[in-house]
């Protein structure tokens, strides 16, 4: 099972994002767990203080390393194959390689920064890795998250319906696919005289020829 933990200071942001079917499947059949972990509660003074003014002067707050360090301190679980990661549009770029990658893991302690920073001393003592899921800033880590959440949890073993053989070879010979998908009805007419047709083949019932299909209209996500 893999275990995500979350330190945030807006833990409300995921309710609906852990009650979405799918993950919660996930959950429900302990493929994956998600803790979310308020970061005020590593905050130790009277006001929860968990940002303050950046030195050298400027704009905006910086996230304090106190309470993120011990937030991770006590998250941490002994013996297991555990990362820390940052999210930061200065870190690396998210891919589907990487997500695979996370996989491994037993415990993913998910850092959401907010403000305009976080105290760089988080990114060089504590994270493991800095993760940016693409060149734009966001408002703060939470999205990040979900996206990487996502994104590694349909790649265990278990979390979603199986795998038709057609994708499960593709994906072993090349990388990760998606082709363009069709349901029902095979002509839509959304005004007189137009109609929106699904590609012959796919109703054909011919196996080879439909896989052959797929295979040419696959796009590649990753080599
Ligand atoms: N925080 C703000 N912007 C971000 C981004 N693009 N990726 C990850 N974390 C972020």
């Amino acid at each position: 099972m893999l275990q995500f933990d979350i330190v945030t200071i807006f833990p409300e942001i995921f309710s609906s994002f852990l009650n979405q079917s799918l993950i919660e499947k996930a959950q429900q059949k302990k493929v994956i767990k998600i803790n979310v972990h308020n970061l005020r509660d590593w905050a130790f003074d009277k006001h929860k203080t968990v940002d303050d003014r950046p030195f050298g002067g400027g704009n905006g707050m910086v996230m304090k390393v106190e309470p993120i360090y011990h937030a991770v301190k006590s998250i941490k679980q002994k013996n297991k194959k555990t990362k820390v990661i940052l999210f930061t549009p200065r870190g690396k770029k998210f891919t589907q390689r990487m997500a695979q990658n996370l996989t491994r893991f037993d415990q993913l302690i998910l850092i959401c920064g907010r403000y305009e920073g976080v105290d760089e001393r988080v990114a060089k003592y504590i994270a493991d890795e800095k993760i940016s899921i693409g060149d734009y800033v966001l408002m703060g880590g939470e999205i990040p998250a979900m996206v990487l959440i996502e994104a590694v949890t349909r790649l265990i073993p278990g979390a979603l319906s199986k795998k038709s053989p057609f994708e499960k070879r593709i994906t072993k010979q090349k990388g990760f696919i998606e082709y363009p998908q069709y349901t029902r009805p095979a002509v839509f007419e959304p005004k007189k005289g137009v109609k929106w047709s699904v590609p012959k083949v796919l109703l054909s019932g011919d196996h080879k020829k439909i896989e052959e299909w797929r295979r040419k209209h696959s796009k590649i996500i990753e080599k």
